[in-house]
């Protein structure tokens, strides 16, 4: 068990454990006495697929240093194919955390049967340790970051990657529509330049929510071409998602239409 005695920082870790395999082995793991931090707060879910990249995105904005999700092996899922589900949307996850700028092996996946209580303890004392090497997360102190992991989270929310990291999987193994399988490695280009946009566009919106901005200081900010940032706007306001304030002389500047509010 880990020293709470001196003071020092812990790591504070949210472990979501499915309720047929992880959470089983994670019980077994304590009615065995096998030891293991006590930095995890252990969420019951029913099965992995359930976390959303949404949810796990607003944990890390809660101050979370890291986060475990734990399911069924490949094959064991109790619902036949949840886990592979995760298995992608997980990488969807890592994918805007790079992005964003929070290290991404502050999130892990590991699968974990009923019978595996060894090995979860093994896991948690393990990613513990991880994170506690990687130190605190630095979201709610840095508020560059913050925006950054707050644009990775609105972008997970959007149709498009929700629509393509909930069929990545029946693309990859049934086909589409014409009963055509998309290449695997394809469909993981298509996905990371879709991310790629829907995070830099969301961080357009969650840094011109505020205060308008011209593309110059966007670019600045976001270390972009101004060039793409532009093609960014362009959508962004064909969409109804932002708004061009007056200019100030002859520089345009952005703001970001609040839905529900006013422009
Ligand atoms: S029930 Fe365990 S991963 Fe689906």
């Amino acid at each position: 068990m880990a020293d709470k005695t001196s003071g020092e920082w812990e790591p504070k870790v949210i472990g979501f454990l499915c309720n047929w395999c992880s959470y089983a082995g994670a019980d077994l793991c304590g009615v065995s006495r096998y030891q293991y931090p006590t930095n995890i707060r252990a969420v019951r879910v029913m099965c992995s697929t359930r976390i959303s990249p949404h949810l796990v995105l607003d944990i890390f904005k809660a101050g979370a240093d890291g986060v475990l999700l734990g399911g069924c092996h490949i094959g064991d899922c109790h619902y036949i194919t949840g886990n592979y589900y995760t298995e992608k949307r997980v990488r969807l996850m890592k994918r805007l955390l790079e992005e964003s700028g929070l290290e991404a092996d502050r999130l892990r996946l590991e699968w974990v049967s009923a019978s595996e209580g060894e090995k979860f303890s093994k896991i948690v004392t393990e990613f513990t340790e991880h994170v506690r090497k990687l130190g605190p997360s630095k979201v709610k102190k840095d508020e560059s970051l913050m925006a950054r992991v707050a644009a990775a989270d609105d972008a997970s929310e959007t149709f498009r990657l929700r629509a393509l990291s909930g069929k990545e999987f029946g693309l990859v193994t049934k086909g589409n529509v014409y009963n055509n399988k998309l290449d695997p490695a394809e469909l993981d280009k298509i996905i990371d330049s879709a991310t790629e946009e829907e995070f830099e566009r969301s961080l357009i919106l969650e840094l011109s929510r505020t205060k308008p901005r011209s593309v110059k200081e966007l670019g600045g900010i976001m270390e972009l071409p101004t060039d793409k940032v532009l093609r960014h706007i362009v959508v962004l306001r064909q969409k109804n998602m932002i708004t061009m304030e007056h200019p100030e002389g002859f520089t345009p500047t952005y703001k970001t239409i609040e839905i529900g509010g006013e422009q």
